[in-house]
């Protein structure tokens, strides 16, 4: 059966990173919810108008947004391995998660919590720079983009918008780890070593 694993984790945690790797490296689809509203502002959509005054403040989408959106995305993918990278975000988009994988018959197999602090995350967001190209990640210093390649930073990365998300994560999406703990499938990352260490300790969980 396609398997389906969630990366749960604050802002910056290193999720979209490790899905990037995973994807390229094992085939998972990387579905992050991130990359498809960001789209959706650029291309203006209906959705993308709806979206942009909640990201730019660094609040969360309203949840019947972001649940349609991640039904359209799901029917998509039928049979393939994914990574939902960045949803569920709180506790009911994972009800809602719950009832959809059972309509499409797939399972949950691993939820992946990246434990990092939030002192760490704060450097990673605002070291963060982005190949508008490409979609590729990078840090000016953890991970500089190669000299020819232009990059950008994301709106929502200054600083007063980071703490802003990063209250939103403790208050509305840090209550999944105990909605899933107690399933009994959440697995914790040590997400504050580098990105290989990172990258070899999720290829074990998930083998
Ligand atoms: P989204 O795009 O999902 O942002 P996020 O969850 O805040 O996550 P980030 O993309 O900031 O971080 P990441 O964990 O992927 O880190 P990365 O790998 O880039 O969401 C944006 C907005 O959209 C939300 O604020 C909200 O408004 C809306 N939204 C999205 N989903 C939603 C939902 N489900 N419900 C409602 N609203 C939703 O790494 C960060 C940096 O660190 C990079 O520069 C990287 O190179 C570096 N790095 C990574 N790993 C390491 C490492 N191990 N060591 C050193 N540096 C590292």
């Amino acid at each position: 059966m396609a398997k389906t694993i969630i990366f749960l984790g604050a802002p910056g945690a290193g999720k979209g990173t490790q899905a990037q790797r995973l994807s390229e490296e094992k085939g998972f689809i990387q579905v992050s919810t991130g990359d498809i509203l960001r789209a959706n502002v650029k291309n203006k959509t209906e959705l993308g108008k709806k979206a942009k005054e909640y990201m730019e403040a660094g609040q969360l989408v309203p949840d019947e947004l972001i649940i349609s959106m991640i039904e359209n995305e799901l029917r998509k993918l039928e049979g393939k391995d994914i990574i939902l990278d960045g949803f569920p975000r709180t506790v009911k988009q994972a009800e809602a998660l719950e009832d959809l994988l059972k309509k499409l018959g797939r399972s949950l197999d691993y939820v992946i919590l990246f434990d990092v602090s939030d002192e760490e995350v704060i450097k990673r967001i605002t070291g963060r720079r982005i190949d508008p190209k490409t979609g590729k990640v990078y840090h000016v210093i953890y991970n500089p983009p190669p000299a020819d390649v232009e990059v950008i930073q994301r709106e929502d990365d200054k600083k007063e918008v980071v703490k802003k998300r990063l209250e939103v994560y403790h208050s509305q999406t840090a209550p999944l780890i105990d909605y899933y703990e107690k399933k009994g499938i959440l697995v914790r990352i040590d997400a504050s070593t580098d990105p290989n260490k990172v990258y070899e300790e999720l290829i074990k969980v998930i083998g």
